[in-house]
């Protein structure tokens, strides 16, 4: 029998026996003959994932035998778009292909999924990962309601589009304490959520837009895909148009611009395709990019606004941060009514008074900032600057760029650290973000980091709007913070300047709480990017008796205090140094850095002579050019990375 087949008879047979055994309770055959069948459709499945199916025992929810996450390859590679920015520049594209017909469609920003179907039934699920293979999801996307898993196409063909999370529900997460930096990472989390029953509760949605290698489909233009994939009932944008002249794309870029605050998801430009298939074909595709599609990305939304007052928010190391109270205005989807400031001279040079009207900017599409004063009203107000701390009224220091306040145990700053300890990138306690840390601090449950680790959790539950699961929650995460590395509590303590990549390095380098503590400033210096003036600010960090107690009471929590020794991490890179510059297609900055430190390779923080190899990607900044004059960096693209790591794909 071939694969498929028998995969395809496992499959179902197993499904049967499932349902006899946990429906009816009225087994057929043994445990053990039960778990032959599966060991040996896991074993088929491994070797042939291109008969994978979304709905096969191995992937099921709740089941400990999803199988591991794998690459598989695309059949057709996954391109992705240049970008334009100016309308100007999308109508010289146009007639610079001689003005052919268009599709325009909004450009979701979500992630990109290839769905292959093969028979009827969606066979495996996977990420655009490097354009030519992807990451197996599979087990997470079958638990999308929006992806379909049979369509009544029997042939094969590989479907592709977005998926995305709806601004409503990132909204949901959000103010249910989850912290995630916008939709688009609030979705990829999703799908990348060990328990899969999870990414089912997270309505994750999506849109189809085009389809990669099909076998018998005729298919002639980007319009006739969109037949199609409305016809097999994939979900496609209702906001898509086609253009045959300079006004209709003029038209659409304006309309989209328009009406995206008003749409439950995110789009963040259109894409404009040539619609004719034989064009497309005579165009072609650079190594990166097709000739006929291009990105045009919306100009970051402006408004103006009323400056209301003006809020000076103390921050973990003392420095004030002044923020703009506004009155609330809408920008790109969301109501803005607060705006940084950055620091002392920023806020100077926009020469503000209260009352003035401002002109903010939602850049990256989350921070707001203040651009500029637009205009100043005869009852505005010049700004009176803080003398005094706002929170514990201790005087002000005032340096060229920052005010800073000097009490070590000023409340807003053991607030800040609470914060900075039990965020996502430190110990990453869930249930303990900055809602909850103000409201345990508020009833004297907090006042240090250390009091993380004796609160009453039976008193929590009294206090009011506080439900069981949630302190559950927060309590098992209190719990699993203690397994978090050495180079994790390192970062989470918020020693000033020592950010989560210096930390990693103090914890390789000095393996131990002990050995760190009595480390002196020479010490210090030899780690990479480590200066005397950070050297200092680390033995002073360790001085200070407030700090000792710190870190004692944590190490009776619990907490990791050296670098366990099974962490010790040897493997190909071994006794290789890195540095990556640029953006990568793959992976994300922190990904690569993990992957290759998990692989045995350091991690350096500047080009110098120790340097070995430079990960170069997308768009690399000035450590190419260093590296390069030097002479004795092997430069690695982020292609050749899967031989060095001696992969056979890339994962
Ligand atoms: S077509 C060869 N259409 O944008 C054409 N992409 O910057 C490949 N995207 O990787 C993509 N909406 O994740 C296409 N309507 C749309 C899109 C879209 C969003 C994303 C997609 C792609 C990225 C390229």
């Amino acid at each position: 029998m071939n694969p498929k087949n028998r995969i395809d008879f496992l499959v179902d047979e197993l499904k049967k026996h499932n349902s006899l055994y946990y429906q009816e309770t009225a087994p057929q055959i043994s445990d053990r003959e039960y778990d032959l069948l599966l060991a040996e459709l896991k074993q088929l499945e491994a070797e042939n994932p291109q008969y994978l199916r979304a709905d096969s025992p191995t992937q099921a929810v709740g089941s400990d035998l999803s199988v591991e996450s794998k690459t598989i390859d695309h059949i057709e590679p996954m391109y992705s778009l240049d970008n334009l920015f100016s309308v100007d520049d999308v109508i010289k594209f146009w007639k610079n292909l001689g003005c052919p017909n268009l599709s325009m469609e909004p450009k979701f920003d979500g992630f990109s999924i290839n769905l292959f179907y093969q028979g009827c039934s969606l066979r495996y699920a996977t990420t655009r990962g490097n354009g030519k293979q992807g990451e197996n999801v599979t087990a997470n996307l079958g638990m999308v309601e929006a992806i379909p898993k049979k369509i009544d196409y029997v042939g094969e063909v590989e479907v592709r589009g977005e998926v995305y999370m709806p601004k409503s529900e990132f909204n949901r997460l959000i103010s249910s304490g989850h912290g995630f930096a916008n939709p688009r990472n609030a979705a990829v989390g999703s799908i990348k959520l060990k328990d899969k029953s999870q990414a089912q509760n997270r309505n994750l949605q999506a849109s189809f837009y085009s389809v990669g290698y099909f076998d018998k489909l005729q298919i002639n233009s980007q319009n006739e895909i969109f037949g199609f994939l409305k016809e097999q009932n994939f979900k496609v944008s209702e906001l898509t148009q086609f253009a045959q002249n300079e006004q209709d794309i003029r038209g659409y870029c304006e309309k989209l611009d328009k009406v995206r605050a008003e749409l439950d998801f995110e789009i963040d430009g259109i894409v404009f395709k040539v619609d004719d298939f034989t064009l497309q074909k005579k165009l072609g595709f650079t190594s990166k990019y097709p000739r006929w599609a291009m990105a045009y990305k919306f100009p970051a939304e402006e408004k103006v606004s009323t400056l209301l007052d003006i809020e000076y928010n103390v921050g973990r190391t003392g420095a004030i941060t002044p923020v703009a109270i506004l009155e609330p205005v809408q920008i790109s989807g969301s109501t803005v009514s607060r705006a940084t400031l950055h620091n002392f001279v920023f806020l100077r040079s926009l020469d503000l008074h209260i009352g003035d009207k401002v002109r903010l900017i939602k850049s990256g599409e989350i921070i707001p900032k203040i651009i500029s004063g637009e205009e100043r009203s005869k009852e505005s107000s010049p700004l009176d600057l803080p003398q005094n701390c706002p929170v514990c009224n201790t005087e002000l220091q005032y340096g060229d760029y920052i005010a800073f306040c000097s009490n070590n145990s000023c409340p807003a700053r053991s607030l800040r650290k609470l914060e900075h300890f039990a965020s996502k990138g430190a110990l990453d306690i869930v249930g303990l973000g900055p809602k909850q840390i103000e409201a345990l601090a508020e009833n004297g449950f907090l006042e240090k980091i250390e009091d993380i680790y004796s609160l009453d959790y039976g008193k929590i539950l009294l206090l009011e709007r506080q439900a069981e699961q949630s302190v559950n929650n927060l309590k098992n995460s209190v719990e699993a913070s203690k397994s978090k590395s050495f180079a994790k509590v390192l970062y989470g303590l918020g020693i000033e300047g020592v950010g989560a990549q210096t930390a990693e390095l103090l914890a390789d380098r000095f393996r131990n709480i002990g050995d760190l503590q009595t480390a002196e400033v020479e010490d210090l210096q030899s780690v990479d990017g480590i200066g005397p003036i950070l050297a200092e600010n680390i033995v002073s960090y360790f001085a200070n008796p407030d700090n000792q107690k710190t870190i004692s009471e944590l190490q009776k929590a619990g907490l990791q205090f050296s670098v366990s020794e099974r962490a010790v991490k040897e493997g190909k890179l071994s006794g290789k140094t890195f540095l990556i510059t640029g953006k990568f297609s793959a992976y994300s900055r922190q990904e690569l850095k993990d992957l290759l430190t998990a692989n045995g390779g350091k991690y350096l923080s500047t080009v110098s002579a120790k340097l070995d190899y430079l990960i170069v990607g997308e768009a690399p900044g000035s450590k190419l050019t260093k590296a390069e004059k030097l002479g004795t960096v092997t430069i690695v693209q982020e292609e050749e990375l899967s031989r060095l790591l001696g992969f056979h794909k890339l994962i």
